[in-house]
Order: C-alpha cells, then structure tokens, then sequence
C-alpha cells in the first residue's frame, strides 16, 4: 500500500512537471497576457510592456494581426495595410489569378504600382477588435439546462451578448467555448473583403521542397505572399470598388534587418485552427489504429489519380493545384502525425496521466465515472468509426458525390407535402452555392477515376452489413472484378448524370422537379451512403461525440481542481493567441543536431533540375553566384531562409508574424516539424519546432529577386 502511495506521489510529480506550462508550450489568450505571462515573457527577453501586446483602447501588436482567410494568419507591414501571409495561404488566390498564359503561381506576380495590383475576389481578413470572458453569463444561461442540450441552446444563449457587442457598430461577433466548454470568450471582429494580390514569388520559391520537404526542418522554403487591405474612403470595410483606399491600420510591424540567432526572444500572434491536447488515451489509440490509416489510404489514392492529369496539361494543372495541395498538406500530416504519437509514446503518457487523475478522483462522485463512461462509449462507436471516415474522405471525396449529397436536403423539403417555399429558396441557395464550389474544381477525367476507386475501396474496407443497399445495383455493372465493376459504375454516372451540365443544372433549379433529382445517378450514389449513415449509424456517432465532449469536460474541470497551481491554456479554435519562447535549435536522433538557421546556400544544395520540387529559377542562381545580396546578408555573408522556434504553433497560424522582443517582425511562421507531428494532442518540450521564412530572405526576394522596391519602401526597416 505504501509502495503504490509513492509511487502515485512519484508518479504526480512527474505528471506535474510535465503539465506545468513554462517550456513555451501554450496558446495564450493575448486578453490574459498581462495577468498570467508577462512576466515569464519578461524572462524570455520581452522588452515590450503588457499594453503593447493587447490593449483596446491604444494601439496594440493585435491590431496589426489578421485572421486570413478563414484558415491562415497574416500580419500588416505598413501604413497602407501591406500584408505578409504565406505562400500556401495565398496560394489559391494566386492559382485563381492565374491563367496558362499569365501564370503567377509559375513565374510570381509583382505589383510595382497600386494600378497593378489584382482583387483576389474570395478572399476577406478580419482584425480581432476585442476579446472578452463571458463565461458567467453563459453559464448562467445555461444553467438548468442538461449538457445533453446545450448544443441547441447556445445559439439562444449568446445571442443578446453578440448582439450587444455588435450595436451601433459595423463588427462582426462570436462566442467561442474554451477548455472544452469550461469557459466562454466573445471575439468582436472587423472585416475586410476588398483584398488585393500584391506579390508572390515563383511557386520554386514559395513552395520549394514541395511535399517532400513539407513539415520537416532543415527547410528552405520562401513560404510568403503579399496583399493589400483595401477600404472605403471612410477607412471602413466596404465591398471592392476600384474607389477604395488602401486601409490605413491602427498598428503595423516594423521589420527588422538585425537577423535572429540562437536564445533569441520571439512570439507569435495569431489565429490557430484546432489542437486537442486534453484528448484521452483511448482518443489517441483510435487514431493511431484506425483514423489515421483510413484516410492516409484514402488520401494517397486520390492524390494519385489527381497527379496523373494535372501532370498532362497545365490548364488542368493550375484548376486543381489549390485542392491538391491542400489534400496533401493533410495526407503527410496524417502520416507524420501516427508516427510520431507512437515514437513520442503518446499514449503510454495519456495514460500514466490518466492513472494519477483516477487516482485523485477516486473519491470524487462527480468525477468517479468518466473513464467507465468513456470507455463504454468507445467501445460501442469503434465498429462504426470507419464508415464516416469512408464516407468524408472516400464517398465525398470524390467532387461530384460531395456537391450530389447536397440534395439530400431538398430531397426532404420536396418529399413534404405542401411544399415549405422559405425551405425549397433556402435549401436551393445551399445546392447552388455547393454547385459553384464545384464545378470550380470539376476535372470529368480526375472526378470518374476517383469516383470508380472511392466506391471500390469503401466496398473493401467496410464491413459487408454495413454497406447500402445500393452497393448491389453497383455491382451489378459490368466488369469481372469489383475494380472493373466499380469503374464501369462510374462511367455511366458521369455519362448520364445532370450535375454536371450546366444548362440542364439551371433549368432544374428553376424548377425543381423531384422526380428527376431522385433518378440522377450521382445524386442516387451520394444518397445511398448518406441516408444508409444518417439512419443507421449517425446516432452512434452523434452519442460517441456527446459523451467525449461531456466526459472531455469534466476530465479538463477536474485537471484544473487537481492541478491548482498549474497554468492551463485552452485549445486552438480558430481565435487569436500568442506563443512566446526562444529561437533553438534541436536535436531530432541519436548524433544528429539540427542547426536553427538554413541559408541560401542550403537551397543550392537542395537543387535537383527536372525536379519541379526542387527547382531553382535561373534569376535565384544568378543573385547566388553574384552574391548580390544587399542589405539582407548576415555576419556570415550568406543569405538567411529559415530559422526556428520553440512556439507552440499548429495549421491556421500559418502566415503568423514571428516577433522580436523590441516588436520587430523578423519572420513569418509557416510550418512544424516531423519529429514533433504529434503536437497537436501533445506537446513534446524537446522535439517541438516552428519553422518560420527569416524575413531578410523576405525582403531580398522581394528587392532583388521581384525588384519591387516599392513595396521595401513602403516599410520601415529596423537596423
Ligand atoms: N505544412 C504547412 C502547414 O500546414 C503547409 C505547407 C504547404 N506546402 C506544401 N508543400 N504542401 O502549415
């Protein structure tokens, strides 16, 4: 008895430590810097004050960041709203701007004049105009309410504290839960839609080493990309008029020549998408077991039939860079991400830390059966996880059958009877609007060959009692094996569907004629997966993530009555934080170290022509063998590419601005590294990098490489 007493002590002290923030692990709420890091910032070399950092009522570093997108970060750099963002955060308005005849993605794009300059139309950015905690009034909204309805409830319980916070003015509002519902933050935005392309370089610069290289360090990647905030002429958000004005900021980062080197303080702001750091042990089992492997599997082939076109022609080539780069970003992070949470021994931690919680918990009613509870619920979802995976990332990874289950609901505003006309104009705005996304990316090539190999693939891997009905009438297509019968399936869909005719899709949106919808190949498909999933397995998912959410909830509640004086951070959600720590470098294996810092030189070395990953344009070389490099060289005499951090980054803070301690931008933050791909669920103290574009290699692209002194001119260098 006395043994294990130690031992679980040993065991919290270990755990303790591990938690205990301080090794720049943390995604802080700039709002709560004052009160809960300054001074540990302070101690990692801020020289900034508090109210330099967050502030309302002065211009603060907050007002020069940008949510980018909806999915990236950027930062402004002078007083004409100048952006710098990454590469593959521009990269789609790039491609879109893109033709064969004027390709930017392939030979960058420099604006020497504001005339110059292109509206990149999809794009908006937002500026976080305030942050506040409203945990109690939401709390006190919802509590006699079971968690169970929470869900349906909140929308009606945050709408007089959005309201309010909007009134009289032209922001945009949201609640967002923190620590798995613990807690509430309102985020009052402003956005900006009138967005302007200003530069980029060649895609050899902006996405040199290509997937290969993609996230890993050594890097050598100029991961950048310029825009322009446009406003009216009353410096407000207004829709794109060629009379709008270049937004003037209330804040923008000087940029600093001075280069960066090891122990160096740097933080950085901005907007990361989603972490799960309280994720379980039986979470990161399921992931690693299953998950993970679905949709690498399902990825790989999908991105092989993708390569194959877009290799024979460049028209198709620049239609569907944007979507592979994205399927591809996420098919490595995947793979990097089992491999790691197996070397990091993620689950062994989850589960030491879940031993000394049910140990302390053990006489706690509220908390006695949360791991019981979990445990039931995973075991019941298992035998059902795979078809949603198949589905997401097989059935509807295939264009067509993605835009073809947006039927699924007019199918159940038409099969009512009198038809709800509020419903059919909604429901119709949502097919027409899933339409355009579409035919966007639609290849009839890419799209049957996917299409033929998804439903294969779905046939092998998921149980025979769970199929579709419908998977019979597929077979029964022609062909002696299920490949041959899964392709030959396919061919008559795109033969003989109407979604993909445009004229035939508009005469049907004027009249929308159920019968005929229900009769449409395509749309019979995506219908006989979604209804099969909806009305025999959806209820064991939505139960499943009900109870991982309730249970997640109370195991994040009783961490922090466990752990009194341990710093808690709440996960990514797509709101501003801000990371602090120190430029490092690392040591990944046994007898290799990494060096923080990779030079031009590095990208010469890596050069391989022929490869289009890693190809050096003849201008580059050139600036290389002259050593023309200016003011952007280092003591060494070399030209500095990247460099890396201990900042707790993930996907969304891309294009994030990393920032010295006097409030100098010196890089852009762009990537994580391999051996630490398990951070998003765990934070491992050693291994943990983020790999960021030096902005002297910035400046000297755009200066010597571009020639766009115009744009060096616009901000203000700090030697
Ligand atoms: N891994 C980077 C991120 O998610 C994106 C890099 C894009 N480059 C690429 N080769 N796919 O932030």
């Amino acid at each position: 008895m006395k043994k294990l007493l130690l031992s679980i002590c040993v065991l919290f002290t270990i755990i303790t430590q591990s938690f205990a923030g301080g090794n720049d692990e943390g995604m802080w709420l700039p709002l709560l810097l004052s009160q809960k890091n300054y001074n540990d910032m302070v101690k990692h070399g801020l020289k900034l004050n508090a109210d330099q950092l967050y502030s309302v009522n002065n211009s603060s570093i907050k007002d020069a960041i940008i949510w980018f997108g909806g999915g990236c970060t950027g930062e402004v750099v002078s007083g004409e709203g100048l952006v710098i963002t990454n590469h593959h955060c521009g990269y789609d308005a790039i491609a879109s701007a893109s033709t064969a005849e004027k390709n930017y993605l392939q030979n960058g794009f420099w604006a020497y004049n504001k005339e110059q300059e292109i509206p990149a139309k999809d794009l908006s950015v937002q500026f976080l105009v305030r942050m506040e905690d409203v945990t109690e009034q939401v709390m006190a909204g919802l509590k006699d309410i079971p968690y169970e309805d929470w869900n349906k409830k909140i929308g009606e319980v945050t709408k007089p504290i959005i309201s309010k916070a909007k009134e009289g003015t032209h922001y945009e509002a949201f609640v967002r839960e923190m620590f798995k519902a613990n807690q509430f933050y309102l985020f009052v935005m402003e956005k900006f839609t009138d967005i302007r392309l200003v530069g980029t370089p060649t895609e050899s610069i902006g996405k040199f080493g290509g997937d290969v290289d993609n996230w890993m360090w050594p890097r050598h990647t100029g991961d950048f990309s310029m825009f322009r905030i446009y406003a009216g002429k009353d410096n407000k958000p207004a829709a794109y008029s060629k009379d709008n004005v270049p937004y003037k900021p209330k804040k923008f980062l000087p940029v600093s020549l001075k280069g960066v080197k090891e122990g160096d303080f740097a933080m950085i702001f901005g907007f990361p998408g989603r972490t799960n750091r309280y994720e379980t042990s039986m979470g990161v089992k399921l992931a690693i077991d299953e998950t993970n492997p679905s949709i690498v599997k399902l990825r790989d082939k999908r991105l092989s039939l993708m390569k194959k076109e877009m290799d024979k022609d460049v028209t198709i080539r620049l239609q569907q860079a944007s979507r592979y780069a994205q399927i591809a970003n996420y098919w490595k992070y995947f793979i990097g991400q089992t491999e790691q949470l197996k070397k990091n021994k993620v689950y062994d931690r989850k589960v030491s830390e879940e031993t000394a919680f049910k140990a302390w918990a053990s006489n706690k009613a509220e908390f006695a059966s949360l791991f019981t509870n979990l445990e039931k619920s995973y075991t019941e979802y298992q035998p059902y996880n795979k078809y949603g995976v198949y589905m997401r990332e097989g059935i509807f990874g295939t264009p067509l059958f993605s835009f073809a289950s947006a039927f699924y609901d007019l199918n159940k505003v038409l099969e009512k009877s009198p038809v709800d006309s509020v419903a059919l104009k909604a429901t119709l705005a949502v097919v027409k609007m899933r339409y355009d996304m579409f035919i966007k990316i639609y290849n009839p090539t890419i799209d049957q060959n996917i299409a033929g190999a998804m439903l294969q693939m779905f046939y092998e891997d998921i149980p025979a009692s769970q199929h579709p009905a419908f998977m019979s009438t597929i077979l029964k297509s022609k062909g002696k094996t299920t490949e041959e019968k899964c392709n030959a399936f396919a061919a008559m869909v795109y033969k003989k569907t109407f979604l993909t005719n445009a004229a035939a899709f508009e005469k049907f949106l004027a009249n929308p004629d159920q019968k005929k919808m229900m009769k449409d190949p395509a749309i019979q498909t995506a219908l006989a997966f979604l209804s099969n999933y909806n009305d025999n397995y959806k209820k064991y998912a939505d139960a499943f993530q009900l109870s991982v959410a309730k249970e997640g909830k109370a195991y994040v509640k009783g961490l922090m009555m466990m752990q009194p004086d341990r710093m808690f951070y709440p996960d990514a959600n797509s709101t501003m934080r801000t990371t602090y720590g120190n430029v490092k470098s690392y040591d990944p294996k046994d007898a290799i170290h990494y060096h923080y810092l990779t030079n031009l030189s590095g990208v010469m070395q890596k050069e391989n022509p022929g490869d289009p990953e890693f190809e050096v344009p003849a201008k580059l070389k050139e600036l290389y063998l002259k050593k023309d490099y200016g003011q952007y060289k280092d003591a060494t005499g070399e030209v500095p590419v990247g460099f890396i951090t201990t900042n707790d980054i993930t996907g969304g803070n891309s294009g994030s601005p990393v920032i010295d301690g006097e409030g100098n931008l010196i890089g852009t933050a762009f990537d994580g590294n391999w051996e630490a791909m398990s951070g998003d669920i765990a934070f491992d103290k050693d291994l943990k990098r983020t790999i960021c574009v030096d902005v002297r290699y910035i400046l000297f692209i755009i200066d010597k490489f571009g020639g766009a002194s115009n744009l060096i001119n616009e901000m203000i260098l700090v030697k």
